[in-house]
């Protein structure tokens, strides 16, 4: 008869392989649905083998308080996944990663109770010699990155929910106040694997605590995009380090998995933001400069959605740059019909998607996919912006930041380097937003005052509902 534990085994590594195929689907369009599905069958089984293996051997206490938490978890996660916005998903997501920071604090905490601090496994002889040397290793690494991922979430999360201001905190002497904790935790590290004492675990604990604060209160605005990717690889890395404590193999490959895509998308992120990660780290990316960049001044021209209705209707080539507006207005579903719309008619639509526009990677991708636009002519920044300057009319749609001239011109300004959407070199731009003020990072936007540039204020989606409606009444039959 096959024994529990070859079928644990066997369920975690279809659990694993599942994992795997679903970040493989993830990192197509076309093949996300069936992604996410395979990610959710991976947790099931692995949720199931895991509670039918404690359920095994835990007390009647254990099994009631394990029901109790699934139970309650279940009810929360369900209830937040249904009600969040679209715009609130990267405050959810840097919470969920401070869950995973704070149970691998727990965890590592837990392990070092049962042995190192002559909880129940003390005097035995499962752990010995160099094996325990790994244990001690295992909680103090554990417990230092699940406590920087915890309080750096947090904190994460309450600069993207505005709840404190993310503009970046400058202690003096910044990096070395990290590189310093960093040192220390080395140090540390090395001194409780020779003598583990309760007394050194919480000198990590609290100087990981205070690390992740002070890591992520001094990274600036504009780099928050790096900050949640970062946040998602920690918390990884945290897991992992759960694993290895728990010596549970599929929480090591879910961790390593989780852990090194974060660390590849921020990678990514910093190529499309041109920063290096050392850069972010030392943060101030997107705070107001000394110089604070030239000062935009000028006039800018309004125009309505009539008037834009037969600048589209005359034109041959159109590209909209959508932006973080267009999923506050929800307008995805009116932009996908107005393209429909001048595909009809003969006009060439694409969309030019910033690697950062919105609030969290593939934000933009994802709403333009829930309203059916071919994924087709859904084009990266890259894919598109040498094409910009033989484009008749860009359609800025709730986008800021994204397309900022001065990224690209004015050395002075504090988002100088970061590539954005030439939209300014098209023939005409209009731009779709309520008002004349800035983007997420704060700073000035020459692109309203140039002279190819025409503002349509209001909300976008009422914006483009209104071009509709006027396209219908320039072409009636169509
Ligand atoms: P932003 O620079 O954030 O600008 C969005 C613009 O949308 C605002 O200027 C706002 O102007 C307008 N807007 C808001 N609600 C609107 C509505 N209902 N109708 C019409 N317009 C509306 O957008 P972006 O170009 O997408 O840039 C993204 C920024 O977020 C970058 O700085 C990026 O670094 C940062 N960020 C990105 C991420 C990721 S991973 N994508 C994560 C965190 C931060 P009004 O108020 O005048 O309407």
């Amino acid at each position: 008869m096959i024994d529990a534990g070859t079928w644990t085994t066997a369920a975690y590594l279809i659990a694993a392989l599942l994992f795997v195929v679903s970040l493989a689907g993830l990192s197509r369009h076309e093949t996300s649905r069936s992604g996410v599905v395979f990610g959710i069958a991976g947790m099931t089984i692995a949720l199931v083998a895991t509670a039918v293996v404690a359920l095994g051997s835990a007390s009647a206490l254990g099994i009631a308080l394990l029901l109790v938490a699934l139970v309650i978890g279940a009810a929360i996660g369900l209830w937040r996944a249904r009600v969040v916005e679209m715009t609130g998903m990267p405050e959810l997501i840097a919470l969920m990663h401070s869950f995973v920071g704070l149970a691998a604090v727990l965890v590592g905490w837990n392990g070092f109770l049962e042995v190192e601090g002559g909880g129940v496994k003390a005097g035995t002889s499962e752990l010995a010699g160099s094996l325990l040397g790994i244990h001690h290793a295992e909680v103090v690494i554990g417990v230092f990155i699940g406590a920087v991922t915890f309080t750096g979430s947090i904190v994460a999360y309450l600069k993207l929910s505005a709840k404190i201001k993310s503009a970046p905190l400058q202690l003096p002497g910044k990096n070395v106040l990290n590189l310093g904790a960093l040192v220390a935790f080395a140090v540390l590290t090395v001194v409780f694997v020779i003598t583990p004492n309760v007394g050194l675990l919480v000198v990590v604990t609290a100087l990981a605590l205070l690390l992740g604060v002070h890591l992520v209160a001094s990274i600036g605005g504009g780099d928050m995009p790096v900050v949640v990717s970062m946040l998602n690889s920690y918390s990884g890395w945290a897991a992992a380090a759960s694993g290895f404590l728990l010596g549970n193999d599929l929480l090591i490959i879910t961790g390593a998995l989780v852990g090194s895509s974060g660390a590849y998308l921020s990678y990514i992120m910093c190529k499309a933001m041109n920063r290096s990660f050392l850069s972010v780290i030392a943060g101030g990316f997107g705070a107001p400069t000394s110089s604070g960049g030239a000062e935009v001044t000028g006039e800018h021209r309004e125009i309505d959605a009539a008037g834009v209705a037969e600048m589209l209707a005359g034109a041959r080539s159109v590209v909209i740059t959508p932006g973080y507006g267009m999923a506050v207005a929800q307008a995805q579903y009116p932009v996908a019909d107005l393209t429909r719309k001048l595909r009809e008619q003969g006009v060439e639509v694409r969309f030019g998607v910033h690697p950062v526009a919105g609030r969290l990677p593939g934000h933009m991708n994802v709403l333009l996919a829930e309203a059916q636009v071919p994924y087709d002519i859904v084009l990266e920044m890259d894919e598109i912006n040498d094409d910009l300057a033989d484009t008749d009319v860009v359609l800025v749609i709730g986008a800021n930041d994204t397309v900022n001239p001065a990224a690209a011109e004015d050395p002075g300004s504090p988002i100088a380097g970061m590539p954005v959407l030439r939209v300014w070199e098209a023939g005409n731009v209009i731009v779709f937003k309520r008002s004349m003020a800035t983007g997420y990072a704060g700073v000035q936007n020459p692109l309203f005052f140039r002279e190819n540039t025409q503002m349509l204020f209001g909300d976008a989606k009422e914006r483009v509902q209104d071009i509709l409606a006027a396209l219908k009444s320039l072409t009636p039959t169509g």
